[in-house]
């Protein structure tokens, strides 16, 4: 018999649901750090509302939620992600559930199920009503305390490779301090790159950083253009916006006009329950109309303990929920693409891994299905783990850092770029759009280099060439796609089309292509 006698070393740069899973799934055999930009109360999966979509009940079957998870990707997805993340998922919730995590339930202590568009069956499982994501971070971190090392603060920078393999990871502190990690494992588990837009429900963490670290360093990205957009933020002035779960429209809200007209009567079969793109669009063009608009709850009953937090989030920002109508407006919500790993996780850079967000497994495909993104957190970050239990422990690098030349950067501010992703590389887009965006990005220094704390010890342009890397490759990939398809809308190519199907717009520093 053979003895693995020494601990592996993972660094996971991330603090969201993958993040956590990874970590709860691999403490107990090896030494796990999470590096995390801020702090770990900042993150997506945090602010998840709907809940974990899963084909638990006796009514439902993981092949018919497969089936839903292809019909809203348009069929851009990887079958066998799909098969993956459906059937798994049902034996990975089961398994959370097991473990005692606190699902609502009726006084029968049967799971309550909410129901959000595209799915055929009620199949959401939910906590605290509306706070899915809240329950289950504090959930992993109850189970993780003490038992992993967190460290909070720090920006990664840059990933390290030596002979071809991934051994760690530069990360800046708060101070403006470079640090290095090495590890026999380094996952990213950034999130995706939402808050790049001006409305969304993102942390404003969500920048994509692991996107272009992990490009920088020669690792493949994919299928950046399908970025999907939510039909309800609060509609508010703030920076980053609430999300009003689409749980409330499977709850039975309808969204209306300032006269309460009906804006999805006629433009889908499926009305307040149609795939977000299409309700996005059409809510783009009532607000171009100079519509306000707004979801009618009126017919919800008991909305403040179904929806606790909407509720909070209404009052907080004095809207009166008990008239019975919450402004909201389309936002950037969640994106498909990102770093491509096989079903294991694994990147083409050996040792460099990604899973939640970031990662690119081609299973959401051109538009993800409501509540497959916690799910997808929860599948795919077991998956890793129980891939890196077969693996071994690598003779540790020594990694000197090198001193910075110091270059000044010419950068936009972050609220102009946010603007310009909204305008150009937003719910609809063309190719007039996409080339000023692109004309307008090559007025700042974007470094091509996989080292960039080489150039540079200010937090804020490490952050800044980050978000400009992640803007660029985001806007080719949109424009090189001369068709519509799921989330990704061109006005001037407004149609599917055949010769763009089962083609994936890759981009890697070396080598480009579709
Ligand atoms: C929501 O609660 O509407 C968001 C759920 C999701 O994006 O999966």
């Amino acid at each position: 018999m053979v003895f693995c006698l020494q601990r592996q070393k993972i660094v996971i740069v991330g603090s969201g649901l993958a993040a956590y899973v990874l970590a709860s799934e691999s403490w107990q055999h090896s030494d796990v750090t999470i590096l995390t930009k801020n702090t770990t109360n900042d993150s997506n999966s945090i602010r998840a509302q709907g809940g974990i979509a899963a084909a638990v009940s006796s009514k439902d079957q993981w092949h018919l939620h497969a089936e839903d998870t292809l019909k809203a990707g348009v069929f851009h997805n990887h079958q066998k992600a799909v098969e993956t993340l459906a059937k798994e998922g049902k034996q990975v919730v089961k398994s959370l559930l097991q473990q005692g995590f606190p699902a609502d339930r009726n006084q029968h202590g049967e799971l309550l199920l909410g129901r959000e568009g595209a799915h055929s069956e009620r199949r959401i499982i939910h906590a605290g009503g509306d706070q899915t994501g809240k329950y289950l971070i504090h959930f992993y971190q109850q189970i993780l305390q003490g038992k992993i090392t967190i460290i909070e603060g720090q920006l990664a920078v840059d990933c390290v490779i030596e002979a071809g393999e991934c051994k760690g990871i530069i990360t800046m502190d708060q101070d403006n301090q470079l640090h290095t990690y090495t590890a026999d494992h380094i996952v990213l588990a950034t999130g995706g790159f939402g808050a790049l837009y001006e409305t969304t429900s993102n942390d404003p963490s969500a920048t994509g950083d692991g996107i272009a670290i992990a490009y920088r360093a020669g690792a493949r990205v994919s299928d950046l253009e399908f970025v999907q957009f939510h039909p309800t933020m609060l509609a508010t002035q703030a920076p980053y916006n609430d999300l009003i779960s689409e749980a409330v429209r499977g709850e039975g809200a309808i969204l209306v006009d300032q006269n309460g007209r009906e804006i999805m009567k006629g433009a889908h079969p499926l009305e307040n329950l149609a795939p977000r793109d299409i309700i996005a669009r059409v809510m783009m063009t009532e607000l171009t109309k100079g519509n306000r608009l707004y979801l009618d709850i009126h017919q919800i009953k008991n909305f403040q303990t179904k929806f606790p937090f909407i509720k909070s989030v209404c009052e907080k920002n004095n809207i009166d929920w008990q008239q019975g109508l919450i402004p909201v407006n389309p936002g950037a919500h969640f994106t498909m693409g990102g770093v491509e790993t096989d079903l294991q996780g694994r990147t083409n850079i050996p040792r460099l891994y990604a899973i939640g967000e970031v990662a690119c497994t081609h299973v959401h495909g051109a538009n993800r299905l409501a509540s497959n993104s916690l799910l997808e957190g929860l599948v795919f970050a077991t998956r890793l783990a129980d891939y890196l239990k077969t693996q071994s422990s690598v003779p540790s690098s020594s990694i000197s850092l090198v001193q910075p030349l110091h270059h000044r950067f010419h950068h936009p501010d972050l609220h102009t770029l946010r603007k310009q992703m909204t305008n150009h590389v937003g719910i609809n887009r063309s190719e007039s759009g996409l080339n000023e965006m692109l004309e307008w990005l090559v007025k700042f220094t974007i470094i091509q280099d996989n080292y960039l704390s080489r150039y540079t010890t200010s937090r804020d342009q490490i952050q800044m060439q980050h978000h400009l890397q992640v803007a660029q490759l985001v806007t080719k990939a949109a424009r090189k796609r001369i068709e519509s398809r799921g989330a990704h809308y061109r006005v001037d190519y407004p149609f599917k089309s055949e010769q763009w199907e089962n083609k994936r717009i890759t981009y890697q520093l070396t080598k480009q292509g579709v």
